[in-house]
């Protein structure tokens, strides 16, 4: 029985949504394993689209069980949100949905020390999505935060919250940051949403081992991208948890001998949002053309995300961390109709070319992007479910990509819907699939 991780390989907003909701009636669990409601799958079935932010978008398959991991930060308030959402259309959401008894819970005071982050002079400003992730991750390493089993038990909950409230405070006035956040409301809401998580929460490590013990399978699911992941992405313009495909195991307790599989999605180009450097960013028209071809708008923010030529050295990069087995590429249709598209196909670092990806921001925004330009093609490759009817030079793109990043193109997404997808057959991905 093989479990795969499915993952970002560049700075998230890949499009992993929609094939993880595509696979995911092949499996018997989809997981996710880190990151909160910053990040934002959107799904289209039929004429209805869904914006999953917390939840795993396995959910929308009856049957299939969808996980919350102890390696997740959530904000009940927007969990309860979305679990009222999937409701409303009919999705027997206490069925499916396992919640980790492990999961760190985010407070609206978490999202207030977020701002003294972001809008302190003389500190990086990283343009977070504002969620209180960060503080949220902080308080977990520094081993004060608030878990879900510990919102759970009344007794447990007073003994942490009064002090984990209070630290806050005294953090936004010594960096003034006025705001009003009334404690004692936050409290008694809280033990409100406890109450409408309860049935869902269980020892999700312990559940999802067993059935994998039991010939059941599952697919990780990751937030964010591997550029974004706290050790091995753009540090410090990165998410704070592992977005890697090592966070798979920590943030759900799945030993790393249970998976058998690692998938990376990448688009045929490459946006990010939020600050840090990017080597194949496009400005002006060309930059302009992709964002409003591919829709480049964040999901969960509504921000513009930049956007750029696909990057080689950085997936090659992603596909080192990672061990990626097979490559999934999303969006190919934006890049319809250009007479040429350029490709990031070599970093050169005072005047030497390197594979390796420099630590610092410094060292990032130090590289010359080499750039190779292959042809466009003129036909639409909008809506392709056959590997034959693609244009010849689309074809030739996808292998390009394939044979400089150094693993196979095992299936290409030509649309937003479930359909508009195409796997190749005898593909790695289709053996693991
Ligand atoms: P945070 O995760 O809100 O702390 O934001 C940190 C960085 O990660 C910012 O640059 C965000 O724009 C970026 N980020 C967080 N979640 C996502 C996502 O789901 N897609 C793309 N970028 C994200």
């Amino acid at each position: 029985m093989k479990n795969l991780i499915i993952l970002g390989a560049q700075w998230g907003d890949e499009g992993k949504g929609k094939v993880v909701d595509l696979f995911s009636d092949k499996f018997d669990i989809v997981a996710r394993y880190q990151g909160g409601h910053n990040a934002g799958h959107t799904v289209y079935i039929g004429e209805r689209k869904f914006v999953l932010k917390l939840i795993p978008s396995g959910i929308l398959r009856p049957g299939v069980r969808a996980v919350i991991g102890n390696g997740v930060v959530i904000d009940p308030g927007a969990l309860i949100d979305e679990i009222t959402m999937l409701e409303a259309a009919g999705i027997d959401v206490t069925r499916q949905l396992a919640i980790s008894n492990r999961a760190q819970i985010i407070f609206p005071f978490h999202r207030m020390v977020e701002k003294v982050s972001e809008a302190r002079k003389g500190r990086i400003a990283i343009g977070t999505t504002s969620r209180g992730i960060g503080p949220c991750y902080e308080d977990k390493i520094g081993r004060r935060g608030m878990r879900v089993a510990d919102l759970l038990d009344a007794t447990i909950f007073e003994s942490i919250y009064p002090a984990l409230a209070e630290d806050k405070t005294t953090l936004a006035r010594a960096f003034e940051v006025h705001e009003e956040v009334d404690f004692a409301r936050v409290r008694e809401q809280y033990l409100v949403y406890a109450e409408r998580i309860r049935p869902m929460v269980c020892d999700t490590a312990s559940m999802l081992n067993r059935a994998i013990a039991g010939g059941q399978r599952v697919l990780f699911e990751g937030a964010q991208g591997t550029m974004l992941d706290i050790d091995h992405g753009t540090y410090p313009f990165v998410t704070s948890s592992s977005a890697t495909a090592g966070g798979a195991c920590t943030g759900t307790g799945v030993p790393p001998t249970k998976i058998q599989g690692v998938i990376g999605v990448s688009k045929a180009y490459i946006t990010r949002v939020g600050g840090g450097p990017f080597p194949s960013e496009v400005f002006g028209e060309d930059g302009d053309r992709i964002r409003k071809a591919g829709n480049e708008f964040g999901s969960v923010t509504g921000r513009p995300r930049r956007c750029g030529w696909f990057d080689v050295p950085l997936l090659r990069y992603t596909s080192r961390i990672n061990g990626f087995d097979s490559l999934i590429i999303t969006k190919l249709d934006v890049l319809d109709g250009l007479p040429e598209i350029p490709v990031l196909t070599g970093y050169r670092v005072q005047g030497e070319l390197t594979d390796d990806m420099p630590a610092t921001v410094t060292g990032l925004e130090a590289i010359e992007p080499v750039y190779e330009r292959l042809p466009g093609w003129t036909g639409n490759t909008r809506g392709l479910k056959d590997h034959a009817l693609l244009p010849p030079q689309a074809k030739d793109y996808l292998a390009f990509l394939a044979e400089r990043v150094g693993v196979e193109v095992g299936c290409i997404s030509t649309g937003p819907e479930r359909n508009e997808t195409i796997v190749l057959p005898g593909s790695r991905l289709a053996s693991l699939l």
